[in-house]
């Protein structure tokens, strides 16, 4: 008979209290799937004190993250503190220098920090596993890292942010505000102790350089991707979207392009009728595109705690089960440094949405400067506000939203163009511009 699995947790908010939750009734399944007993044995969180939803009796308390860490008594140190930085860092360090196996849900650390890590991994022979970092309950990692390891991949993508994802929903589904949709995303677990990186990218962008190291073999590579947050989307947008047939999304990006690896964050417009616009709430999809197949789309809860605790259990299942995976799909020496794809260099297409001067010529102006960049205009729509009845005080006509969508063209050529009509004076305040992404 082996011996069970001994687990500590360090971090006890709602993903830690699932964990141990889940742990406790699962137990006979997890016992059977993983060939041994897990048994969580030791815990510690910020205060013993607090109340929490979950039962601690026969687990043993940590006086600190490190002390657990470094407890000869546990064999897999599972972290769900959160943080870049200490005490996560120096804990998960310690643990993987004594030789322990590290289960983890923290992307920013992972993003940050995931080679310094891994090596430390390769080096004492423990395990870094960490698929709840990315779609929480969405097994993602291990479908690239594992599922499609003969596979070359050309592009990831998906909607990596339950929160953005769920605002977007509610502002479009029922018209609600930016700040309603947001307290609601706070009050069901699904957005970061600061929200503002959910809001504006860097949630996302950190789950994404996570997956582009694994599907490129490069070491990961956050500073590299380009970010902007939903927090310009306005209800004005999400309307002409729907007008257009299309519907904005936060996607994550990340492709082999001729100029390098292009890792990309940003509202997005895609074909209502695509499969990632059927994505809706919480709900997270990533599509992995390769040579050889066609794409594949996983869709799930991508926030929660009930969500982002099963994939914590997977991985402390796989510790218990001995498998010790390189944790970016290849040893640490052989993942390459990334080539990373100037942003100015993207192509696609692009919603425009101009506030522009209703005077003649002003028409003749827009189309003008995106010709002299080669811009290629698909659809080009003027509506006034009041049905053609201007309300401008002092005989002034009120600007009028022009919404323009291009054909393929690039990022450069795009803000060239928007620059000079700037210049002109013919619209006022700064354009919107949403990249849009077919199939
Ligand atoms: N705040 C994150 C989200 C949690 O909304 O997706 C899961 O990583």
């Amino acid at each position: 008979m082996v011996a069970p699995l001994k687990v500590g947790i360090a971090g006890l908010g709602t993903v830690g209290a699932d964990v141990v939750s889940l742990i406790e009734e699962q137990a006979r399944v997890l016992s059977a799937r993983s060939g041994r007993g897990i048994k969580v044995v030791a815990v510690t969180a910020r205060s013993k004190a607090k109340k929490r939803n979950v039962n601690l009796r026969g687990i043993a308390w940590a006086k600190s993250p490190l002390a657990l860490a470094t407890d000869p008594n546990i064999n897999c140190f599972v972290e769900l503190m959160g943080g870049a930085g200490d005490p996560a860092l120096s804990a998960i360090e310690a643990a993987l220098k004594s030789g322990k196996s590290v289960v983890t849900a923290n992307k920013a650390l992972i993003a940050k920090h995931g080679s310094k890590l891994a090596a430390l991994a390769e080096k004492h022979g423990g395990a870094l596993n960490f698929e709840a970092a990315v779609g929480a309950a969405i097994p993602v990692v291990k479908t690239l890292r594992e599922g499609l390891a003969g596979t070359q991949i050309n592009r990831v993508y998906g909607i990596l942010n339950g929160t953005c994802n769920y605002i977007l929903t509610r502002m479009e589904q029922e018209g609600l505000s930016f700040a309603e949709c947001l307290k609601d995303a706070q009050r069901l677990g699904y957005a970061e102790a600061n929200p503002s990186f959910d809001v504006d990218g860097h949630d996302t962008a950190q789950k994404l350089a996570i997956l582009a190291s694994i599907a490129f073999g490069t070491k990961v590579a956050q500073s590299s991707v380009y970010v902007e947050g939903i927090s310009s989307i306005a209800p004005a947008d999400l309307r002409a979207a729907q007008d257009l047939g299309y519907r904005v999304k936060l996607l994550g990006v990340a492709v082999r392009t001729k100029s390098g690896i292009e890792q990309r964050v940003h509202p997005t417009m895609v074909p209502r009728t695509s499969s990632i616009a059927q994505v809706m709430g919480v709900t997270n999809a990533v599509t992995i595109d390769g040579e050889g197949i066609s794409p594949i789309t996983l869709v799930g809860p991508g926030a929660g705690g009930a969500a982002t605790a099963s994939a914590v259990v997977a991985d402390i299942a796989d510790v218990a089960r001995g498998i010790r995976a390189k944790p970016f799909g290849r040893p640490i020496a052989k993942l390459r440094t990334i080539k990373k794809a100037p942003m100015e260099r993207h192509e696609g297409g692009y919603y425009i949405r101009l506030m522009a001067r209703d005077l003649a010529g002003t028409a003749a102006t827009i189309a003008t400067r995106l010709a002299e960049q080669k811009i290629s205009i698909e659809s080009i729509v003027q509506r006034h506000p009041n049905g053609g009845v201007d309300t401008g005080a002092g005989g002034k006509p009120s600007p009028v939203p022009v919404i323009l969508i291009t054909y393929a063209t690039t990022e450069d050529a795009v803000r060239r163009a928007l620059q000079a009509v700037q210049s002109d004076k013919v619209i006022t305040g700064r354009p919107q511009v949403v990249r849009i992404e077919k199939n």
